[in-house]
């Protein structure tokens, strides 16, 4: 039995008393109104009763009882037969933010349909409730859109990789890629909504977008335009035509289709070179999917384009923190995903054997010390922060494994970051409470998360360079 002590992330309230309930599995689920996602949990030695206002709320509750059930209920099957013994108790319990995302980059490295849907449930064990997928990018397009069958016959492949981070041009020489079907997508988005996840699509303009050029040329400026196998920022951005609008809108019209979420990524970073006709184009998506009855996300260089984005734009502060401050005080939403926080393929540790060692030092703590509302962010401003996103970005996580290894546990820490009450943060708390509580529950999901001391031998890539910031 886990006890009410080693809930990950921690609840609001948690009323225990004394007691123990032989638990069959059955819960009594009650509805009355609450706040979004909020539920109670209450255990007495009769049975389970949750209640919850929503679907969210519900599933929510049962992360929680599952966590109470112990290690054991995180595995695909049941191994032990007979009840389990549950504390008894109350809880109550309801998230700080609304908006408690990860980005997954299945483009970089295409993740098969079933590591989304597997990833999927680690995000939903964590109570997380926003999937970010990064769809297209300069080194491969992973959604189909039937009208431009190209974008997935040619950008979907390249020839090869760069193996870690170095400026030569050596490439690993080995064909990469995959895409989605829309109905492959439809799949992930129901079942995301199933266990409360939105499934958010981005597909990002005007840079990174190599792939799509590749496909057709006539989008670019490229004499022999080809899939990136590099890594880094390509200064190849798509031509800001009137034909280049119509072609991404009818783009966007499919991925709206598919997705129905409220927020559509559309991009918007890294575009050195890019003119205020690159920022009218973007600006011209965005005002096409308000249109649509969506609203854009786009990364914090919109708000530098020259043009005039609709307010319902949503801005993803990932250059630092001061962005989202200027984005809130200028009226629009904000997801906060800091690269100097919450970037999970940024390092763990100084450690030597570290595996391909990127970005800034991201250690378990400082993720955990991570504060969604930025300094210097107006009081009146802080319901324009929805929330905050951790980003798994994976031109070096070309294996299920590196995934792993790189998101946890520091997406347990971040978890909590978003859902729990502030002063209830504290890292000399949370790390026990991780180590005997929370790893044996990866364990037995089979995630193959870091050590809290180091990597395992077979999770380094000794001679592989990286690029530590
Ligand atoms: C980003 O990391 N380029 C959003």
């Amino acid at each position: 039995m886990t006890g009410w002590h080693g809930l990950l992330p921690r609840p609001v309230d948690v009323r225990p008393v004394e007691g123990e309930c032989v638990w069959d599995g059955q819960v009594e689920v009650r509805h009355e109104e609450l706040p979004a996602e909020a539920y109670r949990l209450e255990i007495n030695p009769a049975g389970v009763t949750v209640t919850a206002g929503d679907h969210a709320g519900e599933c929510h509750a049962r992360q929680t009882l599952r966590q109470l059930a112990g290690p054991a209920a995180f595995r695909t099957a049941s191994i032990h037969s007979g009840p389990v013994t549950l504390p008894c108790g109350t809880v109550s319990d309801r998230p700080r933010f609304s908006w408690r995302g990860c980005l997954l980059d299945v483009a970089r490295n295409f993740r098969p349909k079933y590591e989304v849907l597997r990833f999927i449930d680690q995000l939903a064990a964590h109570k997380l409730n926003v999937l970010h997928l990064h769809l297209t990018d300069d080194q491969g397009w992973r959604i189909e859109i039937p009208r431009y069958p190209r974008l997935t016959e040619v950008g979907a492949w390249r020839t090869g990789s760069m193996v870690g981070r170095h400026d030569g041009p050596e490439r690993d020489g080995r064909p990469h890629g995959g895409f989605y079907t829309g109905d492959d997508l439809r799949e992930i988005v129901a079942y995301a909504r199933e266990r409360a996840i939105t499934v958010v699509p981005e597909i990002d303009l005007p840079g990174h977008s190599m792939a799509a050029i590749a496909a057709y040329p006539e989008l670019g400026s490229s004499e022999r335009p080809e899939v990136w196998t590099s890594w880094g920022i390509s200064d190849d951005l798509l031509r800001p035509t009137e034909s280049t609008l119509d072609f991404f809108a009818a783009v966007f019209d499919e991925v709206t289709a598919i997705f129905p979420a409220e927020m559509i990524g559309i991009g918007g970073d890294e575009v050195p070179g890019a003119t205020a006709e690159h920022g009218r184009l973007l600006a011209g998506i965005a005002a096409h999917l308000e249109t649509r009855g969506r609203r854009a996300l786009g990364w914090d260089e919109v708000l530098e384009a020259g043009a005039e984005f609709p307010r319902s734009t949503v801005i993803g502060s990932w250059r630092g923190e001061e962005a989202g401050v200027q984005a809130a005080s200028a009226g629009h939403d904000v997801v906060m995903c800091p690269e100097q926080y919450v970037y999970l393929d940024h390092r763990q540790s100084d450690h030597p054997d570290e595996p391909i060692p990127v970005g800034f030092l991201h250690t378990l703590e400082h993720v955990y010390g991570y504060e969604p509302l930025p300094p210097g962010l107006p009081e009146d401003a802080h319901e324009r922060v929805l929330g905050a996103q951790a980003q798994v970005w994976t031109e070096h996580l070309d294996t299920a494994r590196r995934v792993d290894y790189a998101t946890f546990p520091r997406l347990a820490a971040f978890a909590e970051v978003v859902w729990s009450p502030r002063e209830h943060r504290d890292y000399g708390e949370f790390l026990p409470r991780l180590r005997d509580h929370h790893l044996p529950r990866l364990d037995a999901l089979g995630v193959e998360y870091r050590p809290l001391d180091g990597p395992l031998p077979w999770q380094t890539r000794p001679g592989v360079p990286g690029r530590p910031r």
